[in-house]
């Protein structure tokens, strides 16, 4: 494992530095300390007891080695690899590639160490129809890996149907068994059912670890370790944040810290938190930042059945491309969000910047610089900015990126997750807001047995030419 960490750095939520009204204090600190601590007992406890499975996901040696040989086999003939899944079946995967491998991934063939890789979490005909026009005469070269738990989502089935459809055509019967992978639950569910009865490869999706828990398992690790990133040292980074995070001394767990000043800052009004990398490479683990942290802590009721309507509202921005787009109201606008950015300290590459021209001495100071220099600098300008108006920013420092300190920050924000879950008093690991949208579309496709629901919808289904201006 590479020594490479990531580091919470919080000097910039005190009250030394946002002063009393904005910033927190030394007494508000211990406060929360008091607060904290039992709560990281019993998530410790919690993990101990079995009750939250996903903890031990760094440890399992199985699914590592199933992903492996799959991955080796795979690699031998595939030039696409394709994951149909959504939610917490796909935001990972995204996540990973685009931490991990190079921009041009898809694109440069000496760039790219395994198969090209696609991920669709929509039903979007004229994104998917393009792809398939395209993928028609390379099937037999291209592999699909169908991600469900459930295998009930209309949208991952929909993929997934047509893609059978269009192999069956086109490589006959057996075309299913050579290019698709299920990735299910182990035992139920509809994909289980399919899978096989169509004698697909399986891998499976962990029991008791919801979708957006999932991505250290065969949900997220199969395409990882497919496009070649370095799935031990992901694992590794994750084991060694484990430690960090189940320190019962507060002042030193960073998830502890983190849910804490998360926490602190909703029960004070400012219900939005925005996470903004200085990263290109980072900007989809916001995103994957985003399902964790709004479908575990937007809940309706706490633990004890009170009606509460908690939660805060995650936001993702991108540094610098964003500074252009949000930072006028987030400086200026209501002092309601919480900040925290991702910063890296030293790039794997970097790119000097050429000389100005002569019509232009204005711009000779950027001249032989490090692009990541100007990049960094914008950062700490922006914080400088943000905290000139008296902003709380947070920031999670990067020693480098690798699979290793990828591993670190995705182990981090699950803990804090399940920390905030407990200030919070809410259920982190349900997601029971979602389900009335995922009946109402099988009600609004004529699903069988849907139709008292489908006649509820009617008013909404059909417009009122009254107000269609
Ligand atoms: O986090 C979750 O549990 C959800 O986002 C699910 O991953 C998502 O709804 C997809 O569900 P499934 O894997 O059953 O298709």
């Amino acid at each position: 494992m590479t020594k490479n960490s990531i580091h919470l750095y919080y000097k910039n939520v005190t009250s030394d530095v946002i002063g009393p009204e904005h910033g927190i204090s030394k007494s508000q600190f211990e406060q929360l300390a008091q607060t904290t601590a039992p709560r990281i007992v019993e998530l410790n406890r919690q993990r101990n007891a079995g009750q939250t499975p996903y903890r031990d996901l760094p440890y399992n040696e199985t699914y590592p080695q199933q992903v492996k040989t799959m991955a080796q086999f795979i690699r031998q003939d595939c030039e696409n690899f394709v994951v149909l899944g959504i939610g917490g079946s796909a935001l990972g995967n995204i996540a990973l590639q685009t931490a991990l491998n190079p921009y041009m991934y898809n694109l440069d063939d000496k760039q790219r160490n395994g198969p090209r890789l696609f991920v669709f979490d929509n039903v979007d005909p004229h994104q998917f129809g393009s792809f398939l026009e395209w993928v028609g005469d390379k099937l037999d070269k291209t592999i699909f890996n169908v991600i469900s738990k459930s295998g009930r989502t209309a949208e991952t089935a929909a993929q997934m149907l047509v893609i059978f459809e269009l192999i069956e055509k086109k490589l006959g019967p057996d075309g299913l068994k050579k290019q698709v992978i299920a990735t299910a639950d182990a035992k139920s569910g509809t994909l289980r059912k399919i899978a096989d009865a169509a004698g697909l490869r399986t891998l499976e999706v962990p029991d008791g670890v919801g979708g957006r828990f999932s991505v250290l398992s065969p949900v997220g690790l199969l395409s990882a370790a497919v496009c070649g990133i370095d799935i031990d040292a992901l694992l590794a980074g994750a084991r060694a944040m484990d430690k960090r995070c189940s320190n019962e001394a507060f002042f030193e767990n960073p998830a502890a810290l983190n849910a804490a000043i998360n926490w602190h800052y909703y029960t004070r009004g400012k219900h939005i938190s925005v996470m903004m990398p200085y990263s290109y490479s980072l900007k989809d683990l916001s995103d994957w930042y985003r399902q964790l942290w709004a479908e575990s802590l937007g809940k309706r009721f706490d633990l004890d059945g009170k009606e509460v309507c908690v939660g805060p509202t995650p936001v993702k921005a991108l540094g610098t491309t964003d500074q252009h787009s949000q930072v006028q109201l987030y400086r200026e606008g209501p002092n309601d969000k919480l900040f925290t950015f991702l910063q890296v300290a030293h790039f794997s590459r970097d790119v000097t910047i050429g000389p100005a021209p002569k019509t232009a001495p204005e711009l000779d100071y950027l001249s032989a610089q490090p692009m990541s220099r100007l990049l960094n600098a914008e950062k700490t300008a922006t914080e400088y900015a943000l905290l000139h108006d008296k902003r709380p920013c947070l920031t999670v420092l990067f020693d480098a990126l690798d699979a290793s300190t990828v591993g670190q920050f995705i182990y981090l924000f699950e803990v804090t997750t399940s920390l905030a879950g407990l200030l919070f008093h809410i259920n982190a690991y349900d997601q029971p807001a979602v389900e009335l949208g995922k009946d109402a579309t099988f009600a609004l496709m004529d699903k069988p047995g849907t139709e008292a629901l489908a006649e509820k919808i009617r008013p909404v289904a059909t417009m009122d030419k009254a107000f269609l201006v």
